[in-house]
């Protein structure tokens, strides 16, 4: 049982209730490979996402989670909505409110933006990704898969690679593979670090090569194109060359260990080709895992009394 009304954080969420989504997702997903798509969870409920930011794993595995539980969908897209004609994110809520949704999930590009509205409606709210602060589902998706191929996240080291700085997907990492006792490597340009990353429990590494070193898990994270415009690094290709994870780089890696990215991913950036389509990647895994550990949220959450 979870003990908030709304998933809004990792930073929120005890390890307890982490590990009790991850269990429970762990068993959606089992359902899901025996392509079991038709369960009575969510029976009378209704889903609503709304979404103010582009979105294709996030939106679409979210309506797939809902609807194989047996749920009602509605999906919104702020670009063509009431948004439009100036409505505010509290009266949007309020509306949505009225018309009976049990859940929301929301994407916004400020962060807060989850919060404000978790704040001003009764049906739960799930953070789906606010701005530069956190991507709790995304998180637990990647926890879930590493789950699937080591015993314990306890004791994992993971390395994550990229732009940790614009990156809400980092953040959510972060907070909920130390609760369950993983280490968190980082390294990327010091123009992409955000300041306090360390204080946050990160180890910030000086070379992509010790960040790697004996690490379980290497986590690219995309470079956002939208944002270059600012000058954090030179060209694509000089971020690919210098700080860019390739086979040299996985060499200081524990062997077999898992390449992970959040996608969408720029190919030859953050990752090599080669490693994406490798026998590694467990990228392709970690999108069945999304639906899984959504159903996960979107069941226990509903299924609470508050
Ligand atoms: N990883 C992720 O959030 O992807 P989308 O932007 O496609 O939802």
């Amino acid at each position: 049982m979870l003990k908030h009304k709304d998933v809004l954080g990792l930073y929120d969420l005890s390890a307890e209730e982490i590990d009790e989504i991850l269990s429970v997702g762990m068993s959606m997903k089992k359902l899901l490979k025996q392509n079991i798509k038709k369960l009575p969870h969510l029976q009378g409920k209704s889903v609503t996402t709304l979404f103010y930011e582009n979105s294709t794993r996030t939106r679409c595995s979210f309506e797939l989670a809902a609807k194989y539980m047996g749920a009602h969908v509605v999906n919104i897209a702020a670009s063509s909505s009431s948004v439009q004609k100036g409505e505010t994110l509290v009266d949007t809520g309020k509306t949505l409110d009225a018309m009976k949704n049990d859940v929301i999930v929301i994407r916004h590009p400020m962060g807060g933006a989850p919060r404000l509205l978790a704040r001003t409606v009764k049906a739960h709210v799930v953070n789906a990704g606010d701005g530069m602060n956190e991507h709790p589902s995304q998180a637990l998706l990647d926890m879930l898969t590493m789950r699937e191929n080591f015993p314990s996240i306890r004791g994992l080291k993971v390395a994550i690679l990229g732009d940790i700085s614009h990156s809400r997907v980092a953040k959510s990492n972060l907070f909920g593979l130390t609760k369950l006792g993983a280490e968190v490597t980082m390294y990327a340009p010091r123009t992409l670090l955000p300041t306090g990353i360390d204080k946050m429990g990160a180890k910030v590494c000086s070379s992509r090569e010790e960040a790697v070193e004996g690490a379980d898990v290497v986590m690219g994270l995309r470079i956002q194109l939208e944002r270059q415009h600012a000058g954090n690094f030179p060209s694509l290709g000089e971020y690919a060359k210098f700080y860019g994870v390739n086979e040299q780089v996985m060499k200081y890696a524990k062997e077999g260990a898992l390449v992970m990215h959040p996608g969408p991913v720029n190919r030859g950036v953050e990752l090599t080709s080669a490693l994406i389509d490798g026998e590694t990647s467990r990228i392709e895994e970690q999108v069945l895992s999304g639906i899984a550990v959504r159903m996960a949220i979107l069941f226990l959450l509903t299924k609470q009394e508050i």
